[in-house]
């Protein structure tokens, strides 16, 4: 998504070989009408399946899973980390290792919002080490739901996000694939469909 990686090269700024800052306009800030474009891409790409929940995780991915949502006119729901008074319910829960802060966390969402009726999309801000993603694709299995893929706005290639969705046969498409990056300097690898 041309637009996309205009404005990672601009704003994003390069904190070490591994992270990216996009706090300008993504993930701190958010630019509304480029998170509103970033969902309608997802349609693009994703094209008309006959999707009718799409799943995040808090907080990062909840923008860009609502402008999905807005474009595929489903709801959206997201997982929570914490386990909330509230959610005492039935819940599906799933572990999901940290490797940026090495601990162990359970994401967990009510069992009223998802059943084998359903039909899900993900969708998250960074494809990383795909450690919370995966938990979401446990999350769905357990619901018994069908899971037509995983999309996410920026890929760090350089991790192994994507190779472990793949490997469990999950259909991954990024808008902002990063090759490598250094201070100065991102590399993309070219989308087929852009
Ligand atoms: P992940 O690939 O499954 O997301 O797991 P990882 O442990 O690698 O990443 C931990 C958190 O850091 C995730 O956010 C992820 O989105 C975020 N992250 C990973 N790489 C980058 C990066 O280069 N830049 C930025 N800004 N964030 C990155 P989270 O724990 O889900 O928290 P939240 O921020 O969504 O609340
Ligand atoms: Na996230
Ligand atoms: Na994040």
């Amino acid at each position: 998504m041309k637009v996309l990686e205009e404005r990672i090269r601009e704003e994003g700024r390069i904190l070490s070989d591994t992270v990216l800052k996009v706090d300008s306009f993504l993930n701190h800030q958010v630019d509304t009408g480029l998170a509103l474009q970033i969902g309608r891409e997802f349609r693009e790409v994703f094209g008309d399946l006959p999707v009718t929940k799409i799943l995040t995780v808090e907080a990062s991915g909840i923008q860009f899973a609502m402008a999905a949502g807005i474009a595929y006119k489903v709801p959206f729901i997201y997982a929570k980390k914490k386990k909330a008074v509230t959610l005492s319910e039935s819940v599906y829960s799933a572990p999901v290792h940290s490797f940026t802060r090495q601990e162990d966390y359970r994401i967990s969402i009510s069992q009223n919002y998802l059943g084998p009726d359903d039909k899900v999309l993900i969708i998250d801000d960074f494809l990383a080490t795909g450690a919370a993603l995966v938990g979401l694709a446990d999350i769905v299995e357990q619901s018994g739901a069908q899971l037509l893929g995983v999309g996410c706005v920026i890929e760090k290639s350089f991790q192994e996000g994507r190779s472990l969705l793949e490997k469990k046969g999950i259909a991954v498409h990024a808008l902002a694939r990063i090759s490598s990056m250094a201070p100065g300097e991102v590399h993309f690898i070219a989308n087929e469909e852009m």
